[in-house]
C-alpha cells in the first residue's frame, strides 16, 4: 500500500497526508493501485483529516459560513470562462472528458468555479458565504506536495465588495493555520486592480516585456504578448529576473482599487494579520480583481510551499452569466498544510481511545448484545469476532488500547454478572449485568461502584 520510494509519497510524519502511490498500470497484471498522483488516507491517518476539516467547519462557520456541496465533475465552461482558456490549469491540467451522453465535462481542478456556478444556478440570497471540503484534479507532474487529486478546504463570500469582507477572509485563513499550531509561514498580498486599471496596465507591461522579450524563458518568450501577467507568475530564473523590476500593478490602481487595496492593509495590520506585499502575485487564474492572497510555509521545497490561496474575484459571477456580484475566497490544500504540520511537529492527532473492549468466550451473544448497548449510550466500544479464544480476545483488547475489558464468560453468564477488567491499572471486579452501563461510567470516571457481587 505504501510505496517509499515515491517521491510523490505524502509525509508520513505523525499522520502526513497519506498512503502515496507510485503509480498505477505499469506492474502488468499484478494488483492494481492508486492512480499515479494520488494516494490514499486510511484510518487512522484520517484521524488528523477529520479533525482538521471538523476544526475548519467550526471556525468558518462562526465566521457565517455554511458548507456548500457541488459535484464533482462540472459542464467544462464553468472552468475555461471563469479560470481562462489561457491558464496551466484549463489548458494543461484538467481531466476533461465526454461522458456516453456526449457532454464535455471536466473534473473540478479547484472549488471556487463550481460555487459561482451553483449560485448563479439557485440565487440565494446575498450575501452568500460557503465553505467546502472537497478533492481538486489537476494532471501535474506528481511530486512531494503535489498531486493529481489534492484536497482543499476552502470559503467563498458573495455580494459585499466591501475590503472588509477581503480582511475577514485572509484573517480566517490565517487564524485557522494558527489554530493548527503553525508558525512557520507568510502571507503576501497584492491588488490587480480592475476592468478600469488593469488594461492600461497590461498594456505597459507588455511593452516592457516586449523590449526584454530575449532574457524571458522560452514558453514567456513565444507567449507573453496573449497575457503578460503570466509572466509575472513564471517561477524561472529568466523571468524572475526580468520582473524583478518591472513596473507595478500596485502602482496603476485606479482609485477606487487603491482604496480598497489601502483598506484591506490597513485592517489586517488592525487584526494583528502580518503580511507583505508582492507585486508578483498573480495566482495563474484570470478570474481574479482586487485583492489577491497566499499563504506559503518555509519548511515546505519552494515550488510547493503554497499552503492556502486565494483572492477576490468580481466579475466571475457575471463570466458565468449571472448579474454583477463580487466575490472573495481563498482555498486551502489539505496535503500541503499536513505536510507543513510535519515540517514543524506541529498539529498531532491521536484517534480518540476505545472505552470499552467487549470480551466474550460464552457463545457471542453477551458482546453482541453489550456492546451494542454500550454503544448507544455514547461509549466507544469495540469486541472480538468469529469466537475466538480468550487469550486472543484479550490480547486483542490491549491492543485496542481501550480503557478496560469486559469479560463474558460461561460464569458471568451463569451468575448474571459481567468481569470488568481496567487496562491500565486497577482492580479487576464483578459486576451485575444489568448494571454494566453504570458500572463503566463510574470506572470511566476514575470512581467504580462498590458492585457487591465480590471481586
Ligand atoms: P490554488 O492556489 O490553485 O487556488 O489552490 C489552493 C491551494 O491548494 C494551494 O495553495 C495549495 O495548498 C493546494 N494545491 C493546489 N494544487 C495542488 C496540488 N497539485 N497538489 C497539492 N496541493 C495543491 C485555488 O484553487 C482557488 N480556487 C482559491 C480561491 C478560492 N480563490 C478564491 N477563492
Amino acid at each position: 500500500m505504501n510505496d517509499e520510494s515515491d517521491p510523490a509519497r505524502p509525509a508520513g510524519g505523525n499522520g502526513g497526508a497519506g498512503a502515496g502511490n507510485g503509480g498505477a498500470g505499469a506492474a502488468g497484471d499484478s494488483a492494481p493501485r492508486a492512480p499515479t498522483g494520488t494516494h490514499d488516507v486510511l484510518w487512522p491517518e484520517s484521524t488528523r483529516w477529520e479533525t482538521f476539516v471538523a476544526g475548519f467547519a467550526a471556525q468558518v462557520e462562526r465566521a457565517g459560513f455554511g458548507l456548500a456541496l457541488t459535484p464533482v465533475f462540472e459542464d467544462v465552461r464553468v472552468f475555461r470562462r471563469g479560470i481562462g482558456e489561457g491558464s496551466d490549469l484549463v489548458g494543461k491540467e484538467m481531466y476533461e472528458f465526454s461522458d456516453r451522453g456526449g457532454r464535455r465535462l471536466a473534473l473540478r481542478p479547484e472549488g471556487t468555479a463550481p460555487i459561482v456556478r451553483a449560485y448563479v444556478q439557485h440565487r440565494p440570497p446575498l450575501p452568500y458565504k460557503a465553505w467546502y471540503a472537497t478533492p481538486s484534479f489537476r494532471y501535474e507532474r506528481p511530486q512531494a506536495g503535489r498531486y493529481r487529486q489534492h484536497h482543499q478546504v476552502g470559503v467563498e463570500a458573495l455580494g459585499p465588495a466591501d475590503p472588509d469582507l477581503d480582511v475577514e477572509v485572509v484573517a480566517l485563513a490565517d487564524g485557522f493555520f494558527r489554530s493548527l499550531g503553525l508558525a512557520r509561514y507568510s502571507l503576501v498580498v497584492n491588488s490587480m486592480g480592475d476592468d478600469r486599471c488593469r488594461p492600461a496596465y497590461v498594456q505597459v507591461l507588455r511593452a516592457v516585456l516586449a523590449e526584454r522579450r530575449d532574457q524571458l524563458c522560452d514558453e514567456h518568450a513565444e507567449r507573453f504578448d496573449a497575457n503578460p501577467l503570466r509572466v509575472l507568475d513564471c517561477k524561472r530564473e529568466g523571468c524572475r529576473a526580468v520582473t524583478a523590476d518591472v513596473p507595478r500593478l500596485a502602482d496603476h490602481l485606479c482609485d477606487d482599487c487603491r482604496a480598497h487595496f489601502d483598506r484591506v492593509q490597513e485592517g489586517l495590520t488592525a487584526l494583528g494579520v502580518p503580511f507583505e506585499l508582492d507585486h508578483r502575485l498573480v495566482r495563474g487564474f484570470d478570474y481574479y480583481t482586487r485583492t489577491t492572497f497566499e499563504f506559503a510555509a518555509s519548511a515546505l521545497d519552494a515550488a510547493q510551499n503554497a499552503i492556502g490561496g486565494g483572492g477576490r474575484y468580481d466579475r466571475l459571477v457575471e463570466m458565468l452569466g449571472g448579474p454583477p456580484t463580487p466575490g472573495i475566497g481563498f482555498g486551502i490544500g489539505i496535503e500541503r498544510a499536513l505536510l507543513a504540520c510535519d515540517a514543524e511537529g506541529a498539529f498531532p492527532v491521536d484517534p480518540p481511545p476505545l472505552d470499552v473492549f467487549v470480551v466474550d468466550v460464552a457463545g457471542g451473544r453477551s458482546a453482541r448484545d453489550v456492546t451494542a448497548q454500550l454503544r448507544s449510550a455514547g461509549l466507544r466500544a469495540e469486541r472480538a469476532y468469529d469466537g475466538r479464544s480468550m487469550r486472543a480476545q484479550l490480547k486483542a483488547a490491549d491492543r485496542s488500547g481501550a480503557r478496560m475489558a469486559l469479560i463474558v464468560g460461561p460464569g458471568e453468564l451463569d451468575s448474571g454478572t459481567v468481569t470488568l477488567r481496567p487496562l491500565r491499572g486497577g482492580e479487576q471486579r464483578s459486576v451485575p449485568r444489568d448494571a454494566v452501563l453504570e458500572s463503566v461510567r463510574a470506572e470511566l470516571d476514575g470512581a467504580p461502584l462498590e458492585s457487591g457481587v465480590g471481586t
